[in-house]
């Protein structure tokens, strides 16, 4: 049988078929089968005729890889302390979250100790023009173009003046022109990534590639791009509100779990340098089904409000809507309190928010998840001026989690009283307090019994256990 001289590629995943469908057989998704032209495959190596490689100890000096900061405390800081020089560097983020907008603030700042260029695909010179009017850096010495093909960026990339830093805006529109597939196929994508990637490790040029987002939240086509960088960040927010979040997910030359706040304003995005406050400056004190979370977001103690709301159900099966927290997580946590404490959440449904658009993925802020939708049952409050922090165990013991001293220190700073946290010594010993009455808890029964209905059967009722 001959060889198919085409095969069809997802868009979503990256699965490759033999035969077009209508949905991808690998992830489920729908017409996102894309044909392309299947390359010869490389003919098999034949043995021997290799150069030997040295091996050497793994103790040695290692080259100091030189970093360039952009002065933007918060997009530093994500990198791991600035941009290093040969690196890729991946941001994604939905359409419209302010990608384009952040880098042309990072290249002004970066051009005044660097030689930085920004390739837009997507937009025409003036409009860039226009975008850096309005932030305010138009007078910075940035080299700006607008291209498409790989190969014109790659040509206008040696030269005396060559960049330092190269800002391509997005990768989706780049294209290699030995491809006959469209730009932004997972070919094209994958093809123009490696061919920067290249030229980035040669010559030491930091790249910056913008990846827009598909609805399942993955960069658009291929995975394999995240593999292919050393660094991804992720730009996330809440379209109706200001702040934007950058996060690092992976990092070749620093840690992942830190984060960037900024704040959208009319001239551009702005840092944030205590986004506890500003998370928590729409709060109003003594509403049930409200829990301020003391949580940790990679080496920063950030403080965010939980709010839950458990209402009868209209419908034979409830619902359970989640924004910024983990579904699962939150099924747990309901199972966890039926099951373990008798409280009765048949029938109703339950709306959990993480307010301020922040997405919270520690298993601490399993107790203050818990406090919240109790807290929404009886109607009573949470204490006022309380944190709260703390994982559940599947048997309802509260466990300890890390960093308690630097949640309690942070509380203790935005004028929080109390904090309502596990009682363990474990993983890092018992924080002192910093000031702050501590309400320790073992058992989530515990928690149950300071927030519970005083009337026995009120609202919801009260299983028998
Ligand atoms: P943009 O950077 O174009 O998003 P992306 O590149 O991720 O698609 O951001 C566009 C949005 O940001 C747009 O809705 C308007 C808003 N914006 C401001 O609010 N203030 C500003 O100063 C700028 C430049 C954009
Ligand atoms: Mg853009």
């Amino acid at each position: 049988m001959a060889k198919p001289s085409t095969r069809y590629v997802c868009q979503e995943c990256g699965g490759v078929h033999a035969k077009w469908a209508g949905k991808c057989d690998s992830c489920g998704a729908w017409n996102s089968l894309v044909e392309e032209v299947v390359e010869a495959a490389p003919k098999a190596m034949k043995p021997g005729g290799g150069r030997r490689i040295e091996f050497v100890g793994l103790d040695g000096a290692a080259k100091h890889t030189p970093r360039k900061m952009a002065n933007i405390g918060e997009f530093d800081r994500v990198l791991g302390g600035g941009l290093v020089a040969g690196s890729a560097t991946l941001i994604g983020g939905d359409p419209g979250i302010g990608k384009s907008t952040l880098l042309l603030q990072v290249v002004a700042r970066l051009a005044q100790t660097a030689r930085c260029a920004y390739v837009s695909g997507e937009e025409a010179i003036d409009q860039v023009r226009l975008r850096a009017q309005r932030l305010g850096v138009s007078k910075a010495p940035v080299q700006l173009a607008a291209a498409t093909s790989i190969r014109d960026i790659l040509a206008s990339l040696d030269g005396p003046d060559a960049p330092e830093v190269l800002v391509i805006d997005s990768i989706q529109t780049m294209y290699v022109d030995a491809l006959d597939s469209a730009p932004g196929t997972v070919a094209q994508v994958r093809a123009s990534a490696q061919e920067l990637i290249r030229i980035a490790k040669k010559t030491g040029i930091a790249v910056l590639l913008v990846g827009h987002v598909t609805k399942e939240g993955t960069i658009a086509g291929p995975r394999v791009l995240e593999h292919m960088v050393d660094t991804v960040l992720y730009f996330e927010g809440e379209r109706g509100h200001q702040f934007r979040i950058l996060r690092g997910v992976k990092n070749r030359f620093g840690p992942t779990d830190e984060i960037g706040v900024f704040e959208m304003t009319e001239a551009g995005l702005m840092e944030v340098g205590n986004p506890s406050a500003l998370f928590l400056a729409d709060r109003q004190d003594d509403v049930s089904g409200a829990c301020v979370f003391a949580g940790m977001e990679g080496t920063r103690p950030v403080l965010v409000e939980i709010q839950a709301l458990v209402a009868p159900s209209p419908f034979g099966t409830p619902r359970r809507a989640v924004v910024g927290w983990d579904s699962g997580r939150l099924a747990m946590v309901t199972a966890v309190l039926e099951a373990r404490c008798g409280v009765s959440l048949a029938g109703n449904d339950v709306f959990l928010n993480v307010a301020g658009g922040l997405r919270v993925s520690e298993p601490a802020a399993d107790l203050a998840v818990a406090a919240a939708l109790l807290s929404s049952m009886s109607g009573i409050a949470v204490p006022k001026g309380a944190v709260v922090f703390g994982e559940i165990g599947l048997s309802a013991e509260v466990r300890a989690v890390s960093h308690g001293e630097a949640r309690l220190k942070e509380a203790a700073k935005l004028g929080f009283e109390k904090a309502i946290l596990p009682s363990s010594r474990r993983k890092g010993g018992k924080p002192t307090g910093d000031g702050l009455e501590l309400v320790s808890i073992d058992q989530l029964h515990d928690l149950v019994a300071l927030l519970q209905d005083p009337s026995e059967g009120g609202r919801f009722g009260r299983r028998a256990v």
